[in-house]
């Protein structure tokens, strides 16, 4: 009787261990080839593994020990997390997890580890495209084998009511780019904006880049936005959506109730040690609530901010860079505000960035960019190839510390209106390329005389040099705003009428209210 039990409870013990144990595990990004994030940071590894249990994560080069840490599970769920040493960028190093539970020991090991910058690739369709959908694809395709120091990974598209810790599923395990897994059909992996601005610093910085692309097409901001973001612009989080066919975008939309993105595809990444992110996002929110994305983007950056600090133990920067595309363009002969809303919106109503509601952000403007017959339509510009090199000057500029690099185009810093002769004198903050002054391109905001409404109406450039543009309004007496641009498809392909000298970046679209 007593040998019985002995024996029962040895199987029975057995039989836990082998459940249990194999439960010891990393989270689910956690691979081979992965990138991890350089030193000054700390580079968080977490896992799963038996409550009780020690686990000792190890880095290795070769033979030699790069650092040893230890940690014991105390956590209800099994979770461990350490946080490495601060570790210099390059490679390949090794990576073994350890666990000790008991009298067993299990051990995990990940080869071809690789420190550099990681960056985080969000928004909807237009940073979801692939290499295969852009201009020169092939010739795009065929680079991927001289990147071997860059490094993929990509998110599966999943929703969730509530917070994930861990990814539900992955879609493109970390990878060495190939022309496969960089053109893995449309709107799948790998995104050309993510691939292309990654690349763009691997020439710059020469060491290993990490991209992590978790993004779904035809979202709203809310989508990807925590209870807290959303509260923040009173919101509540309860909001349902009916998710069909966009009216706005044309493209099929993707789930679009508040949180569920967030929950299932941006909190489970919270404990990467991440450099910063990039986002391409907006058009959705031209049809759901336009007129709040001056507080729903803003706040979104500042939660993530805030989020990935906390879950990386203070280890990613709490204003970490965030660079972002100002939309391109969607529809070339209906007039339709909502895409210069959202543009301006996406800048906090400033215009630019950085600026002062939205510290650390650079912004690439692409309203220059339309591409009227694309075949994914013409809401999908396909040249991605300068919109990625515009965002990674504002990366160098605000992310690397190039403090003289210029990153973005001309802006206004003064309006002189002259009333008695009828017109403004713009003076932009840097040197002028004027390329050609179509009649409609600059607005103003033409008062009434018999109180009814007042409308905005195109004004002729007289003059523009150096500096200053010179704008006059007669045949209204009195006026009240200017605004430029202001339109959904302002220009042709790269034919804007003013960029910036140096570099040839386009001004971004503005208005200005005067005081009556
Ligand atoms: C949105 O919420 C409703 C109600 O909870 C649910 O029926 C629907 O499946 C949700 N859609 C998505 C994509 O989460
Ligand atoms: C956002 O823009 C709307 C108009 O679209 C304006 O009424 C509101 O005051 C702005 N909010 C902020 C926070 O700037
Ligand atoms: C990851 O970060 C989130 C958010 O800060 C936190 O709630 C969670 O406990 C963290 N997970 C682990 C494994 O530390
Ligand atoms: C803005 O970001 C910089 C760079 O990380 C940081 O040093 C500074 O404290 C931030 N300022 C505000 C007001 O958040
Ligand atoms: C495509 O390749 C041609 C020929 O090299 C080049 O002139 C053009 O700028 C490229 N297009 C883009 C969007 O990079
Ligand atoms: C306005 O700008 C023009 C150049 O575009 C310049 O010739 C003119 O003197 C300016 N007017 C004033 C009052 O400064």
């Amino acid at each position: 009787m007593k040998l019985l039990r002995a024996c029962l409870l040895l199987i029975l013990f057995y039989f836990i261990c082998i459940t249990d144990c194999a439960t010891f595990r990393f989270a689910s990004y956690y691979a081979s080839h992965m990138v991890l994030q350089q030193k000054p940071s700390q580079a968080v590894i977490w896992g799963y593994g038996e409550v009780g249990a020690s686990v000792t994560v190890s880095l290795y080069k070769g033979p030699e020990t790069i650092l040893k840490k230890s940690v014991a599970i105390n956590d209800d769920a099994g979770v461990w997390k350490v946080l490495l040493d601060p570790v210099d960028h390059g490679g390949p190093y090794w990576l073994l997890a350890q666990q000790h539970y008991q009298k067993d020991i299990t051990d995990l090991a990940l080869h071809d580890i690789l420190f550099g910058d990681v960056w985080l690739c969000g928004g909807q369709s237009n940073m979801e495209m692939t290499v295969s959908q852009v201009f020169n694809a092939s010739k795009e395709l065929a680079k991927a084998a001289d990147y071997p120091n860059i490094r993929l990974f990509t998110a599966a598209l999943e929703v969730s009511l509530m917070e994930l810790d861990d990814l539900a599923k992955v879609d493109l395990q970390w990878s060495v780019p190939t022309s496969e897994n960089l053109g893995n059909g449309e709107f799948t992996y790998f995104s050309a904006v993510c691939w292309l601005f990654g690349r763009h610093l691997s020439h710059q910085l020469k060491y290993p880049i990490g991209l992590v692309e978790s993004v779904w097409g035809g979202t709203p901001v809310e989508a990807w936005s925590s209870k807290r973001a959303l509260q923040k612009c009173g919101l509540s989080h309860h909001e349902e959506c009916a998710s069909e066919r966009s009216m706005y975008t044309g493209e099929m939309a993707g789930p679009c109730n508040y949180t569920v993105l967030w929950n299932a595809m941006i909190h489970p990444l919270l404990n990467m040690t991440i450099k910063g992110a990039i986002w391409y996002q907006g058009e959705q929110n031209t049809g759901t609530n336009t007129d709040l994305y001056n507080c729903t983007f803003p706040a979104l950056i500042e939660d993530w901010r805030l989020s990935f600090y906390e879950g990386t133990n203070g280890q990613t920067d709490r204003h970490f860079p965030f660079g972002f595309v100002q939309l391109s363009t969607y529809q070339k002969k209906q007039q339709n505000d909502d895409y210069p809303v959202i543009r301006w919106h996406q800048t906090a109503d400033y215009g630019y960035a950085p600026n002062p509601k939205m510290n650390n952000t650079f912004m690439a403007v692409a309203m220059d960019l339309g591409d009227e017959s694309s075949p994914y339509g013409s809401v999908h510009p396909r040249d991605k190839q300068t919109v990625a090199y515009r965002l990674y000057l504002g990366a160098r500029a605000i992310a690397y510390g190039e403090k003289d690099l210029p990153f973005q185009g001309p802006f206004p810093i003064k309006f002189e209106v002259f009333y008695k002769e009828s017109y403004i004198n713009i003076t932009y903050d840097q040197q002028l390329l004027i390329t050609s002054l179509s009649d409609s391109i600059f607005e103003v905001l033409c008062d009434s005389m018999d109180e009814t409404v007042d409308s905005w109406s195109p004004v002729a450039v007289t003059s523009a040099c150096s500096r200053v543009v010179t704008v006059c309004f007669k045949g209204c007496s009195q006026i009240s705003g200017i605004r430029y641009a202001w339109q959904d498809w302002p220009c042709e392909y790269k034919k804007c009428p003013i960029y910036s000298i140096q570099r040839k970046l386009p001004a971004p679209l503005f208005v200005k209210y005067f005081k009556k």
